[in-house]
């Protein structure tokens, strides 16, 4: 069966590292969503891996495809794919023709969409131009992979994308569209990766019955029209898009994927989000800082209630919970089961004004003791007691079981139930 791993909090849940451990099985690895704004690392057997755009199935040589729901900045994706093949013999990376590009002006205008927003407004976002990305592309402006064969097609598109895009540029001192040397660079551009460029047909009949993993990017969170908007990513980054992100028509089972406390880069309500020595405590021992920002990750007691809605939008089948050694030696684990003692079908999770007045001290928290060293343990039998009864908590609140449990960034600290 295909699977999909699908992060379930505000990202970085450890997508790249399970897609790593699972592609063993799989023939094809494909993105469906988002951008470089995502970053996975991945450490096999003492090599670190950096990706943002390329599915982390490259690194067992399975052949991996970036759909047309991605938005690709062309110097990044040059870049990574040499970082990647200097690592690893003849990476087979396809994309899909019908990707929409990043080019420079996204970046500019992903600056000034937040440098106009009052301070407590601001997105924090990436600023890897995806917002604006992908503002172009349901605006029918995108430059799109297979335009890239047609010069005059190119310049056509740059034309009416600057006459709308240079008065705000000019307006915020930014720099103006630069037809001639953005055309220059994307036929460079396209003379490096026209063998890599796909119909989706093509994937379509080359891939019939074989088995597809799908590598989700940022979390559910996160998701357009299911997180906490306008403190979202502009992508939907759920399991129902893998269809039309993909354009690939199968079936998945879904692996929903969770850190055993919850992190968020960038602004926007967090309700269970640690202020004190704890929270500090867990970002350190967890190195929770954006990979691809370096900003420090804000850290919090595991929320079930949040955990719960992204299962259901998600439709997850089983679960892997990474990142439990991170909380090994704290005397006291709290999960966040229910906020401001409310039943969790009240809530309305894209309505940022409301879970900003959800308050720490009135959620309700679940206790739990240290469980000790556990990096060095390989099989779930071993585990000690109390995170067993962790474990089963959170299935039993769930009521999904939890089937993969990363101890650790090696691949081989995974246990499989
Ligand atoms: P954008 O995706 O760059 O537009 O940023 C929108 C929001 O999503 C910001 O809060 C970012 O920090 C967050 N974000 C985007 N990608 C990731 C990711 O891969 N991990 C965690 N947060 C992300």
């Amino acid at each position: 069966m295909n699977k999909a791993v699908i992060g379930l909090q505000w990202g970085d849940e450890g997508k790249g590292k399970i897609v790593d451990y699972l592609s063993e099985d799989f023939d094809l690895v494909v993105r469906y969503q988002g951008g470089n704004n995502a970053g996975h690392t991945v450490i096999v057997e003492g090599t670190t891996y950096k990706l943002n755009l390329i599915p982390s199935g490259v690194i067992r040589g399975k052949i991996c495809f970036l759909g047309q729901g991605v938005v690709l900045d062309p110097n990044h994706f040059s870049n990574e794919y040499d970082q990647i093949a200097k690592k690893i013999d003849n990476p087979k990376v396809f994309l899909s023709s019908n990707i929409s590009l990043i080019l420079n002006y996204h970046k500019q205008l992903d600056k000034i969409n937040e440098l106009i927003l009052n301070v407590e407004k601001k997105i924090g976002t990436t600023s890897k131009g995806i917002g604006p990305a992908y503002q172009d592309k349901v605006g029918r402006k995108s430059i799109k992979l297979y335009d890239l064969k047609y010069k005059n097609i190119i310049e056509e598109k740059l034309y009416s994308i600057k006459t709308f895009y240079d008065p705000i540029l000019e307006s915020f001192n930014e720099s103006k569209i630069n037809i001639e040397q953005t055309v220059k660079d994307l036929l460079c551009f396209y003379d490096l990766v026209k063998d890599l460029i796909v119909d989706n047909s093509l994937i379509k009949k080359e891939f019939k019955n074989k088995k597809v993993l799908f590598e989700g990017a940022q979390g559910a969170l996160l998701d357009l029209d299911h997180g906490s908007y306008p403190f979202v990513t502009s992508s939907n980054t759920v399991s129902s898009n893998i269809v039309i992100g993909s354009a690939l028509q199968v079936d998945y089972q879904t692996v929903g994927i969770f850190k055993a406390y919850t992190t968020r880069v960038g602004n926007g309500p967090f309700p269970s989000e640690l202020f004190d020595d704890t929270g500090n405590y867990i970002a350190e021992k967890g190195v929770e800082i954006g990979t691809v920002t370096k900003r420090k990750r804000r850290c919090g007691w595991l929320d079930l209630v949040s955990l719960k809605y992204s299962c259901e939008i998600n439709r997850v089948n089983e679960l892997c919970m990474t990142k439990a050694d991170v909380l090994n030696s704290l005397s006291e684990i709290k999960v966040c089961k229910s906020y401001n003692s409310k039943e969790y079908e009240d809530i309305n999770f894209s309505d940022s004004e409301f879970l900003e007045s959800l308050s720490l001290e009135e959620s309700d928290f679940e206790f739990f003791s240290s469980w000790g060293e556990i990096e060095e343990l390989s099989k779930y039998e071993t585990l000690p007691d109390n995170l067993k009864k962790y474990i089963a908590y959170i299935e039993n609140y769930l009521n999904i079981p939890i089937k993969i449990i990363s101890l650790g960034p090696e691949r081989n600290q995974t246990i499989i139930r």
